[in-house]
């Protein structure tokens, strides 16, 4: 049905026609790819859905977002790839049941990596650098022992650089090209930071990956799916094509607009909503947002002028500042996940409701969808 609120995956996933095939056969391939997007765009659901509960390939999932250091990293990976060899909770037997580690061990023959791992892992003074290097290297060595290909995805990749000094990327780079048996799949939130990770001459994983950009929802595609569910229930929307496309097949926010107009459909026990209806649904699924856009704004002032650059973006008015500094503001609103360019000199706000927040300032709420309708 319309799950809000987490990862969707399996029957909760609407196909993406025009990506699943292609991120299908690059895992198939093993072609390591990396996917940007911004926030809420879907890109933890499409990988997920394409790795979770199939038993053609093994994979491990790292959010990176969610680790405080390089070390915890690591002993995520490592946790994780030996449970692939069958062996739970590595990292915690090393510390308490080494006799039986050393068993387990030594019946999947892993005993030169594995010793590694202990010796490494039980040092007082870890190098954490080689520690996460080393975990890279356990997945691929436990994937040529299983003759496999394991894929590792790493979500919010570009968050290694608040855990790690920047040289972590050129030191990744150089274990893991040599792991054949490694599919890497990369994702970032962060458009302007992955871009300088992975496409400038320069930098570190220039053509390591595969690069896509993971556009919204296709409206149509969202749209018929959408119908089905509703005509399942004899509901009938008016204007819904139009609210959609007024969400720009945002998956986040269409997929909330789409729970809650189904959900007061069924309370109601109405089988109609009208474009009434559906416009106070969807001030509503705004209004829902609003401590979370508030969060974004309250971040982009960290920095002097961010908040002014992003009214001028959204109100398509010029900014006074002089063209460095605008330069500067404009690099540190990409960096922070806000806007994207989309020409020279030319930027747009990357979420919707945000641009709708700061429009909201001249009494402009939402003035768009009521011309539209
Ligand atoms: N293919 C999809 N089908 C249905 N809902 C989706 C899909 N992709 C994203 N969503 C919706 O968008 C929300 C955010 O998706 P998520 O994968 O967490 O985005 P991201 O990882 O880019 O931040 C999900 O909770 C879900 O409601
Ligand atoms: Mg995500």
């Amino acid at each position: 049905m319309f799950k809000t609120g987490n990862p969707v995956t399996g029957k909760d996933f609407i196909d993406r026609k025009k990506h699943l095939p292609l991120f299908k056969t690059y895992i198939e391939q093993n072609q390591s790819f990396m996917i940007k997007a911004p926030r809420r765009f879907g890109k933890t659901s499409i990988v997920k859905h394409l790795l979770e509960n199939k038993d053609e390939y093994e994979f491990i999932y790292i959010d990176v977002k969610r680790v405080s250091s390089l070390k915890s990293l690591a002993n995520k990976i490592i946790d994780s790839a030996y449970k692939i060899s069958s062996i739970d909770n590595f990292l915690y037997k090393a510390k308490n049941s080494m006799f039986d580690l050393i068993k387990s061990i030594q019946n999947i023959k892993l005993d030169d990596i594995a010793e590694v791992t202990i010796k490494i892992s039980q040092e007082n003074n870890i190098d954490e650098v080689e520690y996460f290097l080393h975990s890279l290297d356990v997945v691929n060595s436990i994937a040529i022992k299983k003759n496999i290909n394991i894929k590792l995805a790493f979500d919010e990749f570009q968050d290694i650089l608040k855990i790690a000094s920047p040289d972590i990327l050129d030191k990744s780079r150089s274990v893991m090209q040599h792991h054949n048996n490694v599919t890497y799949i990369f994702l970032g939130s962060i458009e302007s930071i992955m871009t300088k990770i992975f496409e400038h001459k320069t930098s570190a994983f220039f053509h390591f990956a595969t690069i896509v950009e993971l556009p919204p929802l296709d409206i149509d595609e969202l749209y018929d799916y959408a119908q089905k569910v509703f005509q399942i229930k004899s509901i009938k929307i008016d204007g819904l094509k139009e609210v959609l496309e007024y969400l720009k097949g945002h998956p986040d926010y269409s997929l909330q607009l789409l729970q809650k107009l189904y959900f007061n459909a069924l309370a109601n026990e109405t089988t109609i909503l009208n474009k009434e209806d559906v416009y106070n649904t969807l001030v509503d699924v705004i209004t829902n947002n609003k401590a979370y856009i508030e969060e974004l704004i309250s971040k982009s002032k960290q920095k002097k002028h961010n908040l002014d650059v992003l009214y001028s973006i959204a109100n398509n008015t010029k900014s006074n500042l002089d063209s460095k500094t605008l330069y500067n503001v404009h690099s540190s609103l990409e960096d922070m996940g806000l806007i994207k360019r989309v020409s020279v000199g030319k930027y747009k706000i990357n979420d919707i409701f945000l641009e709708i927040y700061l429009l909201q300032k001249d009494d402009n709420l939402i003035l768009n969808y009521t011309n539209k309708t």
